[in-house]
């Protein structure tokens, strides 16, 4: 029986919502395979923030793809709430894509020519959910005055600062209110102090109960977390359970780190 992460720190409710045994991924091309998952066993439970960490090329992307169900394994199984995804059809996938999953990106994937309102919009078009045009613009509202965007609802994305466009691709994946949120270098593109903004209200959600994965390069952002699995070479090399950082310590360690560069150079 797989243990799973019961930090109290964390929103994680002890029930196991994603299994993975023995998940491969090879990338098959002319004459070439690249094995990017070499067999990972892993348990996450309902309400966890795990960050995901390695080197370029660990297999982070291609493990976070399946798990959004954008992609599938090789070889073992994905067993999302107890039901092997490997099972399901391409018009089962594709819903749980866009009911039970949300996706942020590091380059925010926005459409530039929309409005965040409409790039807010969007998701619920495609949505099997009976929704009528009032009801859209109510959701994709709600999800940009939850991060925070209500007074830039008719911006382009080119009209609003990096840190902005995040929260826009942020409220996008929450607007058909995702029981997961994946997120893949989400503050890769951002300076500090706005990464710890994304991150505020990562963490912010994650306590309201969304369950989050998060990739990074980062080991001070990768400390918002409960946990930090390390991957190398497509398996898991480190797995570790901690006391999640609040923003403010996070800042503090930025903060040394600014001194030492500037005593470094002083020096
Ligand atoms: N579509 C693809 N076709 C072939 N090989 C791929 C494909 N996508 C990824 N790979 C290879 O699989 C391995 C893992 O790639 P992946 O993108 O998952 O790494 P990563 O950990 O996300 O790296 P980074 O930190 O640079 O984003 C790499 O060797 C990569 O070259
Ligand atoms: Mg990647």
């Amino acid at each position: 029986m797989a243990t799973v992460n019961q930090d109290p720190a964390s929103g994680a409710t002890g029930r196991i919502m994603i299994q993975l045994d023995g998940l491969r991924r090879v990338y098959r091309m002319e004459s070439l395979a690249v094995e990017a998952l070499r067999g990972i066993d892993l348990t996450l439970a309902e309400g966890e923030f795990a960050a995901i960490m390695g080197a370029s090329g660990s297999g982070k992307s291609t493990l976070m793809n399946i798990l959004g169900c954008l992609d599938r394994p090789t070889a073992g199984r994905y067993l999302l709430d107890g039901r092997d995804v490997s099972t399901f059809s391409r018009d089962q996938l594709a819903r749980i894509r866009n009911h039970a999953i949300g996706f942020v990106f590091q380059d925010f994937h926005l459409l530039p020519r929309t409005s965040a309102l409409e790039n807010v919009e969007l998701p619920l078009l495609y949505s099997s959910e009976p929704l009528s045009w009032k009801e859209i613009h109510a959701r994709a509202r709600e999800a940009l005055r939850v991060v925070g965007l209500e007074d830039r609802m008719e911006h382009k994305p080119a009209e609003l600062s990096g840190g902005q466009q995040q929260r826009v691709a942020i409220a996008r994946a929450l607007v058909t209110r995702p029981r997961l949120l994946l997120a893949d270098e989400p503050t890769g593109n951002l300076d500090s102090r706005i990464g710890l903004e994304i991150i505020d209200m990562i963490q912010r959600l994650n306590r309201e109960g969304l369950t989050i994965i998060m990739v990074t390069h980062e080991p001070d952002i990768a400390r918002a977390a409960s946990r930090i699995i390390t991957l190398r070479d497509g398996h898991v090399r480190l797995d570790r359970s901690l006391v999640p950082l609040s923003v403010e310590e996070l800042a503090e360690r930025y903060r040394e780190d600014d001194i030492e560069v500037d005593s470094g150079q002083e020096g």
